[in-house]
């Protein structure tokens, strides 16, 4: 297992660090340059056949549906085709309305979590059609889909998901591409698409080269028996994400909210006790992020601010976290990044055994 860690203390640690390797791996041989488009032959959709769906479902569990309405904000940004997500676990029990005109998406890092295979067998029965992003080869999910992106993150050994989590972002941006591609999105867009995928890999190892400053965040979060994870829009599922991931590990009370629901009820809670993590990307929603996270300051709360180069937070944040910009559709991936390290050093900080959280297996095949 030493040698496994490859020097690092935890592989979740490893699969941390292992992400600027991982995304170009798996970005490699899929932007099509020429088109400005995506080549995802696993699809088994040639253009004409990806046309002709007017919406888009998107399933997976836990970490997985947080990284599904990621995908579904990013396909009706760039395709224009409405999507959402749902649990796959709720999906299964509602006697859900099967269409055929709608793209089924199931999203699962080991591809044999019970209730995401259950979801395929189900729209597969009522005829309609669905497609894979999963990272292990050859799992059930990967064997009964009608076609799919392998996500290409390597084994993940730790419990709470990271970089399988990051290609499932990835993924969905390249299913927005290719959706988007084949209806109104210009090829300038998609060659801007392009160009920003290509940047990730290297700016998320500068995320990681801000490790230490990450820590030190994370060990005075550690203090706090409950904390909020906030985001507006696309900031969302990335704060949800963020809460998951510190709660899985951390056994700390981790909470997320839109940013725009604060004002409806959490803010009742804030006080010194309670420190709010706050993504707030330099986007057309900034200045409202500003406001809320100015009214939590007011109450006494501190906000760790998850932002971009250049953004004046003033006297709105407590502490601020900077993550490279990239196109505003592609942002989320990288302010994620952030939240990984956060959890994992407050639980390191805390003692916890950060690879194997009591309570939680890696792979849910239990229903
Ligand atoms: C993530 O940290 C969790 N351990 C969990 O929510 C996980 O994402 C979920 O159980 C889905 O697993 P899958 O991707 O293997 O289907």
């Amino acid at each position: 297992e030493e040698l496994e860690l490859g020097g690092h203390a935890h592989f979740m640690h490893k699969e941390i660090h292992e992400q600027p390797e991982s995304v170009e791996r798996m970005l490699s041989g899929r932007l099509d340059d020429r088109f400005g488009t995506a080549k995802l032959d696993g699809l088994n959709l040639d253009p004409r056949e990806l046309r002709r769906f007017s919406r888009v479902k998107i399933l997976g569990c836990g970490s997985a549906y947080y990284v599904g309405q990621l995908g579904a904000s990013m396909i009706e940004d760039l395709a224009r085709v409405p999507a959402d997500a749902e649990p796959a676990s709720e999906f299964r029990y509602r006697n859900p309305i099967i269409e055929p005109s709608t793209l089924y998406v199931v999203v699962s890092q080991s591809g044999e979590t019970a209730d995401t295979l259950f979801a395929v067998r189900e729209v597969q029965r009522k005829g309609g059609t669905v497609v894979g992003l999963v990272n292990a080869v050859g799992s059930s999910i990967a064997r009964e889909v009608d076609g799919g992106i392998y996500l290409h993150a390597g084994p993940e050994v730790a419990v709470a998901s990271t970089k399988a989590l990051t290609h499932m972002s990835v993924g969905f941006a390249l299913l927005a591409l290719a959706l988007g591609r084949v209806r109104d999105l210009s090829f300038a867009d998609g060659k801007r698409i392009i160009a920003g995928l290509r940047a990730i890999p290297e700016q998320i190892a500068q995320v990681l080269a801000g490790e230490e400053d990450l820590a030190s965040a994370a060990k005075e979060l550690a203090e706090a028996p409950s904390l909020f994870f906030i985001g507006r829009v696309r900031g969302y599922p990335v704060a949800r994400e963020g809460a998951q991931k510190f709660k899985e590990i951390t056994y700390r009370h981790a909470e997320a909210y839109p940013t725009s629901e604060l004002k409806h009820g959490p803010l009742a809670l804030i006080s010194p006790e309670l420190p709010t993590v706050a993504i707030m990307p330099a986007d057309d929603l900034l200045e409202r992020n500003i406001t809320a996270a100015q009214e939590i300051r007011a109450r006494g709360g501190a906000v760790v601010a998850i932002t971009h180069p250049g953004v004046e937070l003033g006297d709105a944040a407590t502490r601020r976290i900077e993550v490279p910009r990239n196109e505003v559709e592609l942002d989320p991936i990288l302010l994620t990044i952030p939240t990984q390290l956060l959890g994992y050093h407050a639980a390191v900080a805390l003692g916890e055994d950060v690879d194997r959280p009591r309570n939680l297996a890696k792979s849910v095949t239990v229903e």
